[in-house]
């Protein structure tokens, strides 16, 4: 019997050393792209799904995320007071309702996979999905919501997966497709970081999952056994093996991966680019300065 999705996981509890400095005090997922922390950019793309139960893995030095999603009445009020209505209208739309967010920790940075597995108790035997807050997907209809219309059709586990330019195959996990029913595609085995020139296709998962009750399974097996990091691809790749039970998806949208600078910075300028009350004057800006580097070269 096909099950609705209701839960999703953030896994937020990478040491996301890529950004240091700034990652020594702040959490990577509360870095804004204009004026949102990634985290709420993942949150209202869940809600969008249909997503209510909200399950973060956590680790030290996260306190600004839990925060963040608290009420903060102060705030509020004092924001009544002023009559800024608008801005009230911002600040209450990242509450979150009591008992629908949970916390649990990762102790020691052990991988996705491992992340995923902490969540084990909280997703049971249902469906879940997997939401990496650093990849932000700009898309007119939300990646997660697509995701889930191509869910209710399979009832198979489903990666989100994008196709990049063959000398990039080696940063992705790469699905090795059977058959391609696009944006469907069925898979016969994915390759973590295949080395250069060995990819069987240029086709790259990225950070949105939905995943069955069977991928906990795998996680609980390749943890008894593994010494070092506990990798979710593997545990996708067993229930390949298994039951061939896996589709890649082929999203609509345009994907940035905020894991990195300079994926942050493209979507900073095509966020701020794209926002009615920043665009205009951003842009006036941005050809400036384009003709001042080209007049320097
Ligand atoms: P990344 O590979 O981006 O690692 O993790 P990171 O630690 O966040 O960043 P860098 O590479 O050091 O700069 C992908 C996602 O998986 C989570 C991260 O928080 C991020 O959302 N993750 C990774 C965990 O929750 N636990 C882990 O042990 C590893």
């Amino acid at each position: 019997m096909k099950r609705r999705l209701s839960k999703a996981i953030f896994p937020v509890a990478g040491l996301g050393t890529r950004f240091l400095p700034a990652t020594k005090s702040i959490p990577k997922e509360i870095m804004t792209l204009v004026d949102r922390p990634l985290i709420q950019y993942a949150i209202d793309e869940a809600r969008a799904a249909g997503v209510r139960e909200f399950i973060f893995v956590t680790s030290r030095g996260k306190s600004a995320l839990e925060d963040y999603f608290d009420h903060a009445p102060e705030l509020e009020a004092a924001l009544r007071r002023a009559g800024k209505t608008e801005l009230l209208e911002t600040l209450k739309a990242t509450n979150m309702e009591s008992g629908a967010i949970a916390y649990i920790r990762q102790h020691r940075p052990m991988g996705l996979g491992h992340a995923v597995w902490c969540a084990r108790r909280l997703v049971g035997d249902e469906p879940f999905a997997v939401i990496l807050p650093d990849d932000v997907i700009d898309a007119e209809t939300p990646c997660l919501k697509q995701m889930v219309e191509a869910f209710e059709e399979t009832g198979g586990n489903i990666v989100a997966a994008m196709e990049v330019p063959p000398a990039r195959t080696s940063a992705y996990g790469i699905l090795d497709i059977a058959e391609d029913r696009d944006p469907l595609v069925a898979v016969r085995g994915m390759v973590e970081k295949p080395a250069p020139g060995t990819a069987p296709s240029n086709l790259a998962v990225i950070g949105r999952y939905i995943l069955t009750p069977a991928i906990m399974g795998h996680l609980n097996r390749i943890k008894g056994g593994a010494g070092g990091e506990i990798q979710l691809t593997d545990a996708i790749a067993r229930e390949i093996e298994e039951t061939g039970n896996v589709y890649g998806f082929r999203f609509r949208g345009r994907r940035y991966d905020c894991g990195s600078k300079a994926g942050f910075l493209q979507a900073t300028v095509a966020f701020g680019l794209a926002r009615a009350d920043l665009g205009p004057e951003f842009w006036d800006y941005l050809v400036e300065m384009v003709a001042m580097r080209r007049a320097a070269q």
